[in-house]
């Protein structure tokens, strides 16, 4: 007899940590019962004739803003773009308003997030000045993929940005902490100097590469005294990049797809308030450097850092136009456009976006296609050619910084536990996301 199966993905080019096969994958109860099918019959079949079979994409790096402005995102739309965009599982930060930093609100994520999902979650909780001795339970609550530490100030109220207070989160519990680091101190010190030249590139010369350095430098004085593991978000220089290599020990790295793909000062000249994030989109010689490090290792993870504010906030003139771009929806377009272009291959932005983010977190049953993981697949077509446009975007702020950027390679469908949520740019069935589970 021949065996069954809930789904069977069929005539793709799986990609498995070990190369790429044109293997089928038969699906049971929401997990990889086999790769490499011979004669079976499923409930379900899904052609991926022509398709690469991913395992399900992860964006470690989202702000869903939720609770906050539903005129700007709510965890629905940010998941369904997520969906939408090729993503199995999305990590969602704690600066939401109010923020995720104590027992109750994150219960009342927790609950809200399997009501509303449409795909995997990890959840972020923010560390304060003053829940420092509550850290240690929240990190291991379901769904927990880490604290989240500002130790320079940004989008919320988020904020721990002297040196003992840092330390103390450190001391506070054991998983990897995630880190924006930029220096406070320097940031306020700043402020305001800027006010000649093109206003939306000052943004860069307020916040810069010192900033970030200097951030990063006082950050890993502070792992390497109190032994915890940082995860450094957003990396966006090459003196960073090239320092932290001597900390493999303890750090690891984070890269933005934004980073990978503007430049100033033309994002600046191109887009104006929508190209204004934190840290900032910086000059040549710091995207080289971002790419040196997705080729030689140093990047373990690649984010979009979706990060939704009104279009007409973003064109306020600098500084009071907010940082952040919206990107959950189009991380991997413009990564496969990446891959087709040569920058990377297939198999590092997979390493990138499964098993960098299942590592560094300690996700459980995610990150590679392997029998008994979570039956998560990314289906993309390499050779898709596609202009990506803000109408497409379902966040309802209804904006992309890679408005009108055409692309080749697409994702074609989303199977997120065996569940089909997206096929053919259409969102299916109902929201089935579940929080994710961490080890450590
Ligand atoms: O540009 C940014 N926007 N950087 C951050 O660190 C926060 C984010 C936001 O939440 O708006
Ligand atoms: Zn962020």
């Amino acid at each position: 007899m021949p065996a069954h199966y809930d789904l069977l993905i069929r005539g793709g080019i799986c990609v498995l940590p070990w190369g790429e096969y044109a293997i089928d994958v038969g699906v049971r109860d929401g997990r990889i019962a086999a790769l490499g099918v011979g004669n079976a019959t499923a409930d379900r079949m899904l052609e991926a004739a022509g398709l690469h079979v991913l395992p399900g994409l992860i964006d470690p790096h989202v702000h869903l803003r939720d609770p906050g402005d539903p005129a700007v995102e709510t965890l629905a739309t940010g998941t369904k773009a997520a969906v939408l965009g090729g993503l199995t599982a999305v990590f969602d930060m704690p600066n939401t308003a109010p923020s995720i930093t104590d027992a109750d609100r994150l219960a009342w994520k927790q609950d809200y997030v399997e009501q509303t999902a449409w795909c995997d979650m990890g959840l972020y909780v923010g560390a304060t000045k003053s829940n420092v001795s509550e850290l240690a339970e929240l990190e291991l609550g379901r769904g927990v993929c880490g604290v989240k530490v500002f130790a320079g100030s940004s989008t919320g109220d988020l904020l721990v940005d002297d040196d003992a207070s840092i330390a103390a989160v450190m001391r506070s519990g054991r998983r990897r902490i995630s880190y924006h680091s930029e220096d406070e101190a320097r940031l306020q010190a700043r402020k305001g100097l800027f006010k000649l030249g093109d206003p939306y590139a000052c943004h860069m010369e307020w916040r810069d590469e010192e900033c970030a350095f200097l951030g990063t430098r006082r950050l890993m004085a502070l792992a390497r005294q109190t032994g915890r593991a940082a995860h450094i978000l957003h990396v966006s220089t090459a003196e960073e990049l090239k320092y932290l290599r001597d900390y493999r020990d303890l750090a690891t790295v984070e890269l933005l797809v934004n980073h990978l793909t503007q430049v100033a000062p033309e994002v600046y000249e191109k887009l104006g308030g929508l190209g204004v994030m934190n840290p900032p989109i910086r000059g040549r010689r710091h995207y080289e450097a971002a790419w040196a490090a997705v080729q030689d290792g140093t990047a373990d993870t690649i984010g979009s850092d979706h990060a939704p504010h009104p279009q007409a906030a973003k064109l306020r003139p600098w500084p009071e136009c907010p940082a952040g771009l919206t990107g959950v929806q189009t991380l991997v377009p413009v990564m496969l456009d990446h891959v087709a272009a040569g920058r990377l291959s297939l198999a590092r932005m997979v390493d990138l976006m499964c098993a960098g983010p299942a590592r560094v977190y300690g996700a459980i049953g995610k990150g590679r296609l392997a029998a008994g993981y979570d039956a998560d697949f990314t289906l993309v077509d390499l050779k898709r050619q596609r202009t990506i446009e803000d109408r497409w975007i379902v966040t309802p702020c209804g904006w992309t910084p890679f408005d009108g950027m055409r692309v080749i390679g697409w994702p074609m469908a989303t199977v997120v536990r065996g569940h089909v949520v997206m096929q053919d740019d259409e969102v299916l069935g109902i929201p089935v996301g579940r929080l994710m589970r961490f080890s450590g």
